[in-house]
């Protein structure tokens, strides 16, 4: 019978020693699932070499990046240069599925789906296990038992190391660790300058004018409470403070991408950077998941492990991004 869960789990492939990992989302052909051809796998080439160059050892996949092709052309990569497997983490996910003959655009956290999902995957890396799997999204229909059924087989059979979960509170959490015999070691969700709601659920708590239903819960002090990494996805904000060119920009936005200009300056890095170093700081120990295939890019992010962003500097950004006071 599965038992509680330890309070300090064990035997984890985390903390990698880079707080950042490579998303690899952008990698493949397109959301089609066209070919995958030798220019694909140049770029994939070029961003999976200035990851490692800052090192960067952790690999995030999901069976749907470009309908598969973002494992495929990745797969590759392994296949063409066979000593690069074991020296990295291969993370992937599922649950997320496509409509198709069978039905409409859905979630399935079924143990089949599940188990058919995962070896769908190792199978266009070329591999013979995945270091994680995360469940990509919370499916209502979802079963503890019959999830905690199908890591068991895939962990048996070698297949997956460690599992974990994507765009889950803590409650879902709770529930499904319940059922499992071995701890969840990771949670991704979006997190980022652009997406504040992990944080200002905190600040407003008990704040008559700002009383919104916020579903973060406990989620933060849970994952940290368990020892399960969290990993923020879209970090960069897809460039919104850094850069990239928007007619839709938000002033508050826009306010906070001059400030984070002028905080690269300060820091004397690059303003992906600073962007990251602000998720960095959080004392949560967050992993950013950097979505970039533009090997400059990759490496403008390397700085944000490096530099200590002051407290103040933090709230400037918080606050500014947020756009207005705290309570
Ligand atoms: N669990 C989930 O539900 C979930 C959902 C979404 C994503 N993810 C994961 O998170 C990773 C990161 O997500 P993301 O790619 O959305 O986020 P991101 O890291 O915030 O943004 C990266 C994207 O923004 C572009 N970008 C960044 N800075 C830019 C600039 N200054 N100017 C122009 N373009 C800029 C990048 O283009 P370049 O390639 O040209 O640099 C890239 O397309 C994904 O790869 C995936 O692994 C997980």
């Amino acid at each position: 019978m599965p038992s509680t869960p330890p309070s300090r789990p064990v035997d984890r492939p985390l903390p990698t020693s880079s707080r950042l990992i490579l998303g690899c989302m952008g990698m493949g052909s397109d959301w089609n699932g066209g070919a995958v051809t030798e220019s694909h796998i140049a770029q994939a080439h070029a961003a999976l070499e200035a990851a490692l160059e800052i090192g960067i050892t952790l690999f995030d996949h999901a069976d749907i990046y470009k309908r598969g092709t973002a494992e495929q052309c990745f797969g590759e990569l392994l296949r063409r240069q066979a000593s690069l497997r074991d020296s990295i983490l291969l993370q992937s996910k599922c649950g997320i599925r496509f409509a198709d003959d069978s039905g409409p655009a859905r979630y399935d956290l079924s143990g089949a789906y599940i188990v058919s999902a995962a070896e769908a995957s190792l199978r266009r890396l070329g591999v013979e296990h995945l270091d994680i799997l995360l469940l990509h999204r919370p499916d209502p229909l979802m079963e503890p038992h019959e999830i905690a059924e199908a890591f068991s087989r895939l962990r048996s059979a070698g297949k997956v190391r460690f599992f974990g979960v994507s765009n889950m509170q803590a409650g879902q959490m709770r529930w499904l660790q319940q059922a499992l015999d071995a701890p969840l070691v990771a949670n991704q969700l979006e997190m980022s300058l652009a997406k504040l709601d992990w944080l200002d659920h905190d600040s407003s708590f008990n704040d008559a004018q700002n009383a919104t239903a916020l579903p973060w819960a406990d989620t933060l002090q849970y994952c940290q409470q368990q020892g399960i990494q969290l990993q923020a996805w879209s970090p960069l904000a897809q460039g919104a403070f850094s850069g990239a060119k928007s007619d839709s920009a938000s002033p508050a936005q826009q306010a906070t991408a001059k400030l984070v200009l002028s905080m690269a300056e300060q820091y004397a890095v690059s303003a992906e950077s600073i962007v990251l170093a602000w998720l960095l700081r959080h004392p949560a120990g967050i992993q950013a998941v950097i979505g970039s295939t533009n090997p400059d890019r990759i490496r403008a992010c390397a700085a944000a492990t490096t530099i200590q962003m002051s407290r103040e500097d933090w709230y400037r950004l918080y606050l500014s991004a947020r756009g207005q006071a705290l309570p």
